[in-house]
Formats: C-alpha cells, sequence, structure tokens
C-alpha cells in the first residue's frame, strides 16, 4: 500500500465554504492556503479537497465544464500549484475530487457529442439510436440536442454519463467495455488525472467510483475492470498516487478495482449510520453514541466486519465524521457524545476523515436548496473561525455569502473552542496526537474485538498493545476485563480497575497500553 497513506487522517475541505481571502463571499484556493497550518495543528496530514473546476454548479461542482481549468470563484490554475506546493511544504498531502462518470451539460464534449455530424466525441457518452428509444433501466433524457437519440444520465439531469460501456451490451447502441470508444473515454479520464498528479497532486477521491459501467452485474466485475485498467496505468507513471472511492464495497472497490481506500458511506440503515444518525422526524434516535440508546455495538459490526476482514492487509475501509451529502453529526449528538464517537472514528483501523468544521461541532442548519444540494445545504454552510463579522469566513456583506453563517446561540467557532480545554476541538486534537506517536494506529490489519455483547453497551477493542474500551450509555457498566498491569494514555470520563475487571463510567472512552 502507498506508504503514506498508512498514517493519513484526512481533512475533508468543501471549497465554497472554508475560508475566502479576497472578499467575494465564497471560499478560494489563497482562503485554503492561509489556514494550513489550522488543518496541520489540528493533527490531519492529508486533505481530500471537493471539485474546484470549471462548472456552471448545478451539482456543487459535480458537474464538471472543464477538467483541466479550476474555477474562476476558487482562483486559477497557478493557485492550485501553490496549493500543492504549500500542502508539501508541510508535510502533508492532497486529493482532488474526480469525477468519471459524467460531466456537465455545458462541458464541451457534450456539445460535440450532440451534433448530428458523427466526430470524435460522438460516442463519448452513451446514445440510443433513436430519439423514441427507451434506455431500459437507465434514466435518459431527449428532446434537448440536434442529434437523434436520447441521452443516459448518471445523476441529475445536468449530468450526462460519460461511455465505458456495457457489461453484456444488448443493442447496437451499447458498447462493449473495450470499444475503440470506450477505450478513449478511459484514456481521457488518464490524461485528466495525469494533469493534476503532474502539478503536484497526490491523488483522488473519486466521486460515484462503480457507476462507469452500465448493466454491470453485482459485484460490479466491468467498472473493476476499467477501473483496474486505470489505476494501473497511473501508477506506473506515479507509484505513489493516492486513489479513494465513493463505493462502500471494498471487496470490489479495494479487492478487485485495485483502489487502496474506500469509504463506509451513510446509507440508510446501515451499519454506519446507526453510529450517529439512526433518527427520524418521531424524536426516536437509537443511534449507538447517544447515551440513551438501546443499541449494542454489534448492529456496526455486523456489517463492517466482514468487509474488514475481506480487504484487510491489502487496502483501508475508511470511517468518516461526515461529509457534504449527509447531515452533520452534531445535528442530534451533543458535545460528549461527540466527543465519544470520534474518539471511537480515529482508533478504527482505516484513515479517517474529518470532515470541516465536525471538529468544532459545527451544526447542520435547516436552509433552503443551494447548487443542487437540497437538504445536504445546511451541512455546507462557511466554516465558523471566530466571532468576528461573518464569523471570519468573508469580509464580504453578509448578503453576498455562499450560503449563512450559523448565527445561532452558542454557534461554535474554532476561536471558543480553542480557549476551552475540554472541547471537542481539543479532545480532537488529542486523540490525533496520540495516534500520530503509536505504531498500532499505522498498522491496519490489527484490530482484535474485546468485547462487544448484544444487550451491553459497551465496546472494547484491540489493536496490537493498545486497547480501547467505550461505553457511550449513560450508566456505568462493568466488564471482565483486567487493565490492571496497563497505563492509561488516554481517558474521556472514568474507569475503575478492580481486579480482573473494570468498571467503565457512563460516557467514558479510554486507552490503555498494555505491557
Ligand atoms: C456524489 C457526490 O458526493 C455528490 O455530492 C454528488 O451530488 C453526486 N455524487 C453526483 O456527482
Amino acid at each position: 500500500m502507498t506508504e503514506w497513506l498508512k498514517s493519513a487522517v484526512f481533512y475533508e475541505i468543501y471549497p465554497q465554504s472554508f475560508k475566502d481571502s479576497n472578499g467575494d463571499g465564497i471560499g478560494d484556493i489563497q482562503g485554503i492556503i492561509e489556514k494550513l497550518d489550522y488543518i496541520k495543528n489540528l493533527g490531519c496530514n492529508a486533505i481530500w479537497m471537493n471539485p474546484c473546476y470549471d462548472s456552471p454548479f448545478m451539482d456543487a461542482g459535480y458537474d464538471v465544464r472543464d477538467y483541466k481549468k479550476v474555477a474562476a470563484r476558487y482562483g486559477t490554475n497557478e493557485d492550485m500549484k501553490q496549493l500543492f506546493e504549500e500542502v508539501h511544504v508541510r508535510k502533508m498531502h492532497i486529493l482532488l475530487d474526480l469525477v468519471p462518470g459524467h460531466t456537465s451539460e455545458e462541458h464541451q464534449w457534450f456539445a460535440e457529442s450532440g451534433k448530428v455530424e458523427m466526430n470524435e466525441y460522438s460516442d463519448r457518452y452513451i446514445w440510443t439510436d433513436n430519439w423514441f428509444k427507451r434506455a431500459e433501466g437507465l434514466a435518459y433524457i431527449a428532446g434537448e440536442r440536434e442529434r437523434n437519440g436520447a441521452y443516459i444520465i448518471n445523476f441529475f439531469k445536468c449530468q450526462p454519463a460519460l461511455n465505458y460501456g456495457f457489461l453484456h451490451p444488448q443493442e447496437e447502441w451499447q458498447k462493449p467495455i473495450d470499444h475503440p470508444a470506450c477505450l478513449a473515454t478511459r484514456k481521457a479520464m488518464i490524461d485528466i488525472m495525469c494533469y493534476w498528479l503532474e502539478m503536484g497532486c497526490d491523488g483522488f477521491r473519486v466521486d460515484m467510483a462503480d457507476s462507469l459501467v452500465k448493466n454491470d452485474d453485482e459485484i460490479k466485475s466491468g467498472t473493476c475492470k476499467v477501473w483496474s485498467d486505470m489505476i494501473h496505468a497511473i501508477q506506473e507513471k506515479y507509484p505513489e498516487a493516492a486513489f479513494v472511492s465513493e463505493w462502500n464495497n471494498p471487496q470490489s472497490a479495494i479487492g478487485m478495482a485495485g483502489f487502496q481506500m474506500d469509504f463506509f458511506l451513510d446509507w440508510v440503515g446501515n451499519g454506519y449510520n446507526l453510529l450517529m444518525r439512526d433518527y427520524d422526524d418521531t424524536g426516536r434516535d437509537d443511534s449507538f453514541f447517544k447515551k440513551d440508546s438501546t443499541r449494542s455495538i454489534q448492529d456496526f459490526l455486523r456489517e463492517y466486519i466482514p468487509k474488514y476482514e475481506a480487504v484487510k492487509g491489502k487496502g483501508l475501509y475508511c470511517l468518516i465524521t461526515g461529509n457534504h451529502d449527509m447531515i452533520r453529526a452534531a445535528y442530534h449528538l451533543d458535545e460528549n457524545e461527540l466527543k465519544l464517537a470520534f474518539a471511537f472514528l480515529l482508533t478504527m483501523p482505516g484513515a479517517p476523515f474529518i470532515y470541516y468544521g465536525d471538529e468544532i461541532g459545527m451544526r447542520y442548519l435547516n436552509l433552503p436548496c443551494k447548487e443542487g444540494g437540497y437538504t445536504r445545504t445546511g451541512s455546507r454552510t462557511p466554516m465558523q473561525w471566530d466571532s468576528s463579522k461573518n464569523h471570519g469566513f468573508s469580509e464580504a456583506d453578509e448578503v453576498l455569502l455562499y450560503l449563512p453563517t450559523d448565527d445561532g446561540e452558542n454557534a461554535p467557532t474554532v476561536e471558543a473552542q480553542q480557549k476551552r480545554d475540554d472541547s471537542l476541538y481539543h479532545t480532537v486534537r488529542r486523540i490525533l496526537d496520540i495516534r500520530s506517536k503509536q505504531d498500532a494506529f499505522t498498522r491496519h490489519d490489527n484490530l482484535e474485538i474485546v468485547f462487544a455483547e448484544e444487550d451491553r453497551r459497551s465496546f472494547v477493542y484491540r489493536r496490537d498493545d493498545l486497547v480501547m474500551l467505550c461505553n457511550p450509555s449513560d450508566h456505568a457498566e462493568t466488564l471482565e476485563i483486567d487493565v490492571s498491569e496497563s497505563d492509561v494514555i488516554f481517558m474521556l470520563g472514568s474507569l475503575k480497575k478492580s481486579g480482573n475487571n473494570c468498571t467503565i463510567e457512563a460516557q467514558s472512552f479510554a486507552i490503555y497500553r498494555t505491557a
């Protein structure tokens, strides 16, 4: 595995909302550069930045109009180059967000593809051979271009799908994955990746990585083949390049497609979701990290362990505090609950990903849709740095801000959290500091479950010489676990040792080093 990933801790930046350096109300690359030391001091040594390319922003930049051009609102390609350099000076790494499955409908390739005359780009997208022809099982659009056909879309209407072919083509217009037109799409994507890698980026978070080949089988063998070819081509030239997939199927993504990392995503009711987001509109909340929940960690482990085991030693199955597509963790968890949740996420195997602002407990705001965000919009508000104008995010007039800042009572800020020693921010920082000093956290094939019972709330796990004990509940639990000979290296709450037993007090988390 790429060496630097073993000790990587990622910080996700939504560039629109991180730091505005030129007073136009929207975050930009120079703003990110200004705040690199903040990210490093928190204890993160790697960054994933959401799309920053030229775009009409119908889906916040996941609708790319020009893959090789930085969107003017964020700066220039020169700024990007400078960002890469500044990141590397600090011995950090940075991943850009690659959107390989679709472009914006305003991309030049798509303009050419929609023309009646056949040209180099006619088959860059997937067109049926007649405007009236239905594309079974796939979303498609007709009535927009002069070409006689309907085209397949990948997500929103504005995102026509690029053509990587069909696993088992059944119609003339469906191409096999090794058709020259599909190989040309791959080549174009490799060219784009090389462009940014050459400039200094360290790899990519890959959007909808599983979506490339259409009518693929359950394990996505067609898409895996395409990725494995593309990743190999890249790694021949850039052996250190890192790839993390938006897939949530590490067996395919890591085991077959060649990614080094895959995310455990927040699918409704799945193991990850049950940790911090198992609530509904009626006020019910049974998330594992709610202190009054009834849930045991088994519900998470049932899904996590088989996937972890399947790829352990080969790649990293990564846990996230949140991302730009989901409701912020602080929506339902209070500060103590968040501390425990983060202590867990940051000490499990895999490279952890912290979504900007989660480290200070930024809240979810109920906001109207912006740039295709819909319910995601409320998790994309400007970073709250301090108590100055617009929480230190921007000098612009409030009306110009990309999204409003959280002006509610007790809105968390970096400044306030840094002043309070027992804040979430300092907790995250302390754990990351410990993480950076313990070899056990750089190996990722060493997870052992020590205690996880259906009818108990506590969870104890081990990684080499480190034992993590977590009791997220509102009552103490006594477990038959002997830590009498061990040294405590981190503690939230408290724990009492008595012979072969220990009592973990309510809402406590401890890390012990065994002899
Ligand atoms: C997943 C991205 O995370 C999301 O923000 C985007 O809207 C879709 N893919 C479409 O690209």
